[in-house]
């Protein structure tokens, strides 16, 4: 019998030993939506401000364990355009967050060769906030192992929207015309321009939308759900995540017939 692909590991995924993952069949792309940190406060009596704060453990020990795994593009919904909505104080208790993570990260992305870019509306981020976000991204540009984009202030709408108003503008100029715009043309345009499309979406806490997220990039993205709440989500479910992916069939439009095995989770 064939022995089960084993993934070469390093610490801490080597804590796992008893899931077996095929480093060919990695996703290219991982996206998440990180769900369910105000459940977990509540559920033990605490602040919600206390969920998002262990939640900022999972982002760690998840992009860890995706670089260590060779995935080279993780993306982190951390922030919609609606979760302004929020009252005041769990906002700005976020944006705090997102300061802090910002400021004291950046030593350990750059460490790791972990490029940082940004998607979404971040001009309505807190002047702090929108300051460190771009130093971050700047200093670490030209890091290459691993891609974390965040979306902060991201709306999918939103982004397609702003897509399709660039597209006008160039219409309008006559730099193109109608007939010219296909697929490529959009996603170029859209803030995820240069990622590839996610192959394997990930939503915490039970909840089963999309939440306004990726709405053109999820177009053949595998769909994992799971009931963790974000701040339990650490590096076995991460990998549980990615073996469950490993086992999906992509056919993108197409048919199985059985013995063709090239689209199952390959790139
Ligand atoms: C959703 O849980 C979570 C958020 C809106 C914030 C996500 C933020 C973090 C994970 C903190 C750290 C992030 C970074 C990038 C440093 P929820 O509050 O909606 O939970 P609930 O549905 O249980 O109320």
């Amino acid at each position: 019998m064939k022995p089960e692909p084993q993934v070469a590991i390093s610490l801490p995924l080597s804590d796992f030993p008893n899931l077996s993952l095929d480093p060919s069949r990695m996703p290219r792309h991982v996206a998440i939506v990180m769900d369910g940190n105000g459940r977990w406060a509540n559920r033990r009596g605490l602040s919600r401000h206390e969920g998002h704060r262990r939640g900022k453990d999972s982002v760690r020990a998840v992009v860890d364990a995706a670089r260590e795994l060779g995935i080279p593009y993780l993306t982190l919904y951390a922030f919609s355009s609606e979760n302004w909505r929020r009252p005041t104080t769990e906002v700005s208790f976020l944006m705090q967050l997102f300061h802090r993570y910002l400021i004291t990260e950046t030593k350990r992305l750059m460490k790791r060769d972990i490029r940082v870019v940004a998607l979404g509306d971040t001009e309505r981020l807190p002047p702090r906030v929108r300051e460190a976000l771009a130093e971050t991204v700047e200093a670490t540009r030209e890091n290459r192992t691993m891609t974390v984009a965040l979306a902060l202030s991201y709306g999918g709408r939103q982004d397609i929207v702003n897509a399709a108003r660039s597209i006008a503008r160039k219409v309008a100029e006559g730099a193109i015309s109608p007939d010219q715009i296909d697929e490529q043309t959009l996603a170029r345009e859209l803030t995820t321009s240069g990622l590839p499309d996610p192959d394997l979406l990930i939503r915490t806490s039970g909840e089963l939308r999309i939440s306004n997220f990726f709405l053109f990039q999820l177009a053949y993205t595998e769909l994992y759900f799971t009931d963790t709440l974000w701040p339990d989500f650490r590096e076995r479910e991460f990998l549980s995540a990615i073996a469950a992916y490993q086992l999906r069939e992509r056919r993108f439009g197409a048919i199985s017939n059985g013995s063709d095995t090239r689209l199952r989770a390959q790139n």
